[in-house]
C-alpha cells in the first residue's frame, strides 16, 4: 500500500572471518525457535542466525520469532543496526512508543514482539477509522517532533533541530492493543519536523493503489480521508514547502514505480508555485 525509502546509514557489515567464533545453538523455551549465537573473540555478541519462524519482511529487512514476546529484525544487507538500537532506546526512554530493545550488532535487532496489525492493514479492515488513524499518525507525529535531537544523531532531509524518523508512515506504524507503536528507526536523524510530515504527506498521495480499477479508485480514496485527518492538526504550510526535498529523497529510492515518481513531480512542481 505504500512505499518506504530505504536509503541506509553505511551498515559497515564487518567481516568475521578474522574472528574466533563461537557457535552456540539455544533452542527457545516454546521449541518452535531457536538461535545461533555467533560471538567475537572478547565473548561479545557479533552476529545473531535466526532459526526460528519468519513473520514478516520488508524490503529491507527480516523479522523472525525470537523466543516468548521477542522478535529477531535482520538487515538483509548486514549493516550494524547498533545505531538504529540507540535512536530506539532514546525515544522510548522519553515515553514516544518504540518497541524495547534487548540486543543489537551486525545485521541484527532483537525487540519486544508488537501485537497487532500495521496502521495501514487496520485501516483497509476498518475504512470507518480512517480519520481515527489518520489523527493518530499526526499525533505521533507532533510527538516525535517534540523530542530535542540527541547530539549524536546526524542531520538529513531540511535542516532543523528535531528527532526526525523520515519513515512515518502507516506501514511504520503497529496497531498494539496498547496503542500505536512506531517501527523501523534505521533513517532517524536530526532535522526539521516539515519534512518528516511533507514525507508521509508525499507517500500517501502517490503511493500505487494494487488491484484492479475500481480497488484502486476505493484505496486512494480511502488514503485522502487518512490523509486530510493527518495533517488537520499539523502545519500544512510549513509541510507544503517541505515536499521538494522529501521528493527528491524519495526519487532516488529504487523501489519507486514510474507512475509515483511522475505523481512525486508533479507534487514538487504544485509546493514550489504554492511557496511563491
Ligand atoms: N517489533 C515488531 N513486532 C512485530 N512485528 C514487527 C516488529 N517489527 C517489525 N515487524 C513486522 O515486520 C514488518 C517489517 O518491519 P520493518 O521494520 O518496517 O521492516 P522494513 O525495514 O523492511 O520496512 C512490519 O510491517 C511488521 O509486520
Ligand atoms: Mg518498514
Amino acid at each position: 500500500m505504500f512505499a518506504s525509502s530505504k536509503r541506509r546509514r553505511d551498515g559497515a557489515a564487518r567481516s568475521l572471518t578474522s574472528e574466533v567464533q563461537v557457535q552456540l545453538q539455544i533452542s527457545a523455551d516454546s521449541g518452535a525457535a531457536g538461535f545461533a549465537i555467533v560471538a567475537g573473540s572478547c565473548g561479545n555478541v557479533v552476529r545473531l542466525e535466526p532459526l526460528g519462524t519468519k513473520i514478516a519482511e520488508g524490503r529491507d529487512s527480516e523479522i523472525f520469532e525470537h523466543g516468548p514476546g521477542k522478535v529477531l529484525r535482520r538487515a538483509r544487507d548486514g549493516r550494524s543496526l547498533v545505531h538504529e538500537a540507540d535512536i530506539m532506546r532514546y525515544v522510548r526512554d522519553r515515553g514516544y512508543p518504540a518497541p524495547r530493545v534487548y540486543e543489537a550488532g551486525d545485521g541484527f535487532l532483537v525487540m519486544d514482539h508488537i501485537d497487532g496489525p500495521t496502521m495501514a492493514g487496520a485501516a483497509t479492515k476498518r475504512p470507518w477509522r480512517l480519520s481515527r488513524f489518520g489523527r493518530m499518525l499526526g499525533d505521533l507525529h507532533r510527538r516525535l517532533h517534540a523530542i530535542p535531537a540527541p547530539a549524536w544523531l546526524p542531520e538529513a532531509g531540511v535542516a532543523g533541530m528535531c528527532l526526525v524518523h523520515r519513515d512515518l508512515h502507516p506501514l511504520n506504524v503497529l496497531i498494539s492493543p496498547a496503542g500505536p507503536v512506531v517501527i523501523d528507526w534505521a533513517n532517524a536523524a536530526r532535522g526539521d519536523q516539515a519534512y518528516d510530515v511533507a514525507d508521509a504527506w508525499v507517500l500517501l498521495a502517490t503511493a500505487e493503489a494494487p488491484g484492479s480499477r475500481l480497488e484502486r479508485t476505493i484505496t486512494a480514496f480511502g488514503r485522502r480521508i487518512l490523509l486530510n485527518a493527518f495533517l488537520e492538526e499539523l502545519d500544512r504550510d510549513a509541510a507544503r514547502r517541505g515536499i521538494p526535498a522529501a521528493v527528491e529523497n524519495r526519487l532516488a529510492d529504487r523501489n519507486m514505480t514510474e507512475g509515483e515518481k511522475q505523481r512525486m513531480r508533479r507534487m514538487a512542481s504544485w509546493a514550489v508555485e504554492g511557496a511563491h
